[in-house]
């Protein structure tokens, strides 16, 4: 029997999805997904007692900012077109509590009140709402028994009250949106009870909603100096990365009815499934942490010559805004601010 070869390049119709490859404007004109500065927040630190700007070694290119370095940095990306930044602070003395977070006077507070002053309507100023980077333990809440001790645990309820009074010092210091970022159940509802008692009914919530207790959060330590005491780890509040966007929505749902503006999925590139999932269930804005160990891998293997950063880089964030997120927080807002400027 003959067996008649069949060739594709016969007349008769057949798929051809390359022909709309085959020029960068025609590429162009039917692109799915596009990134814009517009989208993008900064994570920006902070630190209280330096008289020059720190590098992180992990976060090449990220700085521990003085109030005036900070000044500057947030003036030049409001003149780059950036529309956000996330401010988070390092404080000069850490209790149990993490007081400084919620002390009119405290780091972020001071400079929540030179960036109003500075940027105004300019830039929407975000600060995150948690105690890691405050308290000597360094856990995200108040602690129900010694630090170290493998029986202690965080006091969900008494850190909800601590998130309250954080909200308002921040709010009051001029923060246009505030992001609890400790996983506590109830803290967007506590947050926003304590908003609306205080005035600042208009004040955002972005709430970090579906947050892992990842291991790329590794450098974002370094920036912040924190270190848990015992060398515990977070699992007892965020969330496992075992669970998917059954767990996830749950978390969503939950912040949903408690008052969130926005919800945000963190970290974001092993994390595409629960930001495509979140996207698909709700009628907010959602945001993604592109997270600083995402960063640093990124920034070790470019500086290896093993990947090519800009590539890479622009893949990732497209990667992460075609999976749904509305808005990125990545450390990378500088660099795409300034490379498509
Ligand atoms: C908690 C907080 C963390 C990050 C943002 N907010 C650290 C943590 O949960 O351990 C991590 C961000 C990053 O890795 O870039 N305040």
């Amino acid at each position: 029997m003959r067996i008649r070869c069949v060739t594709v390049t016969g007349n008769f119709p057949v798929s051809r999805p390359r022909r709309l490859r085959s020029s960068a404007s025609l590429r162009d004109l039917v692109a799915e997904t596009h990134l814009d500065v517009r989208h993008l927040v900064a994570p920006l630190f902070v630190r209280e007692g330096i008289d020059t700007p720190q590098p992180i070694a992990s976060l090449p290119g990220v700085m521990q900012h003085t109030p005036q370095s900070l000044r500057d940095e947030v003036r030049h990306l409001a003149d780059l077109g950036v529309r956000a930044v996330m401010l988070f602070g390092v404080p000069l003395i850490k209790d149990s509590i993490g007081s400084q977070a919620f002390d009119p006077e405290g780091i972020v507070q001071a400079s929540l009140r030179d960036l109003a002053s500075d940027v105004g309507d300019r830039m929407v100023v975000m600060a995150d709402l948690c105690v890691d980077e405050y308290t000597d333990h360094g856990h995200c809440g108040v602690l129900d028994g010694p630090a170290g001790d493998p029986h202690t645990s965080v006091d969900n309820d008494a850190t909800l009250e601590i998130y309250g009074r954080i909200a308002v010092a921040q709010a009051d210091a001029g923060a246009q949106v505030v992001a609890p970022s400790g996983m506590m159940d109830g803290q967007v509802g506590v947050i926003r009870a304590a908003l609306d008692a205080a005035g600042h009914t208009n004040v955002s919530i972005l709430a970090y909603s579906a947050k892992y207790a990842s291991g790329l959060y590794g450098p974002f330590r370094d920036a912040v100096d924190c270190a848990i005491v015992g060398g515990g780890d977070r699992k007892a509040y965020q969330q496992d990365w075992r669970n998917g966007a059954r767990e996830a929505l749950l978390e969503v749902h939950a912040d949903l009815a408690q008052g969130a503006d926005m919800v945000m999925v963190k970290p974001a590139l092993a994390y595409l499934d629960i930001i495509a999932a979140v996207r698909a269930q709700v009628n907010v804005p959602v945001a993604a942490y592109h997270v600083s160990g995402e960063y640093a891998m990124l920034k070790a293997a470019a500086a290896n010559g093993w990947i090519d950063h800009d590539v890479v880089a622009t893949e990732h964030l497209t990667a992460i805004k075609r999976a749904g997120a509305d808005v990125i927080l990545t450390y990378l807002t500088r660099w795409f601010a300034e490379a498509n400027s």
